[in-house]
């Protein structure tokens, strides 16, 4: 599979494209509610508008739940609902716990519930919620094929070993990537992703007082940025959020890639994106071309959309999205 990704990587710009669609066709279609609730894409964009003009920290997580529900059991928005019984839902897993705006997805379904009820799936609501963030902090705009059903099962014991630790190298990655069906070019054009958001301290620190063990700082961070970082991150701080990208953090840009290229990334994932050349050489080619980011972004979107939807018949349309109906 992993082959299969690089390979991927190496064919021509129209052939990718191609696949792409191909990969797309699995019961999903852009405009999939046009005659069923033809306003709900509006819908969702006017309700993100508001709220990203008055809570604008938000697209960050909104934009990491997509790719945390399609991780886990594929985008199904099992990441939404709540725990029932014994076990702890997905979103009780640790990595799941610095997710917010649950309570933004909430206030969109129940809008489309109102206007179209029992149509929109969560699933649906997610992805075009996520893709509506990116275009509001002036990214790109990409048609999202819809269609998705919503799952019933959220069990914390999904999320092992499905959401990525900063801490994974480029093998691990792209090891887990292409387990999801994405690319190597996918990986790097999804990491971009960290443009917006924040972090906090306690996912890289260990590249700052603890590399090996032995109470050391990782040498392939720029010398020159560390004391920076450790002046904003104490050793042991748990709270403290920083700027993934400092300075343009609310903006969807490239700059994400400039900061690879200086070495200056916050997790050992972002920077291990320079250990592969092919890998890197799209980085560098991203830094220096918004356009083509902006336009791979939203291919790479559709494809992580894609994983392992449910359709049809399959799941079911829940009314609210915290719970099954
Ligand atoms: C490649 C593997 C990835 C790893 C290891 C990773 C890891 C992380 C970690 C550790 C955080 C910080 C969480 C916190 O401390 O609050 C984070 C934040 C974030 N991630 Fe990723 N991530 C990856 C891929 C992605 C992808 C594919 C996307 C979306 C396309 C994404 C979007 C985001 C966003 C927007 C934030 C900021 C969240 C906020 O502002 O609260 N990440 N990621």
């Amino acid at each position: 599979m992993a082959s299969r990704s690089l390979f991927k990587l190496l064919l021509p710009l129209p052939l990718v494209f191609v696949l792409s669609v191909m990969a797309t066709a699995q019961g999903l279609k852009v405009g999939f509610y046009e005659k069923t609730c033809p306003q709900a894409e509006a819908i969702i964009y006017e309700e993100m508008t508001e709220v990203m003009s008055v809570a604008p920290s938000l697209a960050g997580p909104l934009l990491r739940m997509h790719f945390h529900d399609c991780f886990v059991k594929g985008c199904d928005a099992s990441l939404l609902l709540n725990r029932t019984g014994s076990v702890p839902a997905e979103k009780d897993s640790p990595p799941n716990l610095s997710l917010r705006g649950y309570s933004t997805i909430d206030r969109v379904k129940a809008r489309l519930e109102q206007a179209c009820p029992g149509i929109v799936s969560c699933a649906d609501v997610v992805a075009l919620v996520a893709r509506d963030v990116v275009r509001l902090a002036k990214g790109p705009y990409y048609n999202i094929p819809t269609g998705r059903r919503d799952g019933n099962r959220s069990d914390i014991r999904d999320t092992l070993g499905n959401l990525p630790p900063s801490i994974f190298n480029f093998q691990q990655l792209v090891t887990m990537f292409s387990s999801k069906g994405l690319s190597v070019k996918d990986l790097v054009v999804l990491s971009g992703g960290h443009t917006i958001g924040t972090s906090h301290c306690s996912a890289f620190s260990n590249r700052l007082y603890n590399f090996t063990g032995k109470g050391d700082t990782d040498p392939s961070i720029d010398s020159e940025y560390v004391p920076k970082l450790k002046s904003k991150c104490k050793p042991n701080d748990v709270n403290t959020l920083v700027e993934m990208d400092p300075g343009s953090f609310k903006t969807f840009d490239s700059s994400y890639y400039k900061l690879i290229a200086k070495r200056r990334s916050l997790f050992t994932s972002d920077g291990s994106l320079r250990s592969n050349p092919a890998a890197f050489a799209l980085v560098m080619r991203l830094a220096n071309n918004q356009a083509e980011f902006f336009k791979e972004f939203g291919v790479s979107m559709v494809n992580m959309g894609n994983i392992e939807v449910l359709t049809g018949t399959q799941g079911e349309i829940r009314k609210t999205c915290t719970l099954v109906n």
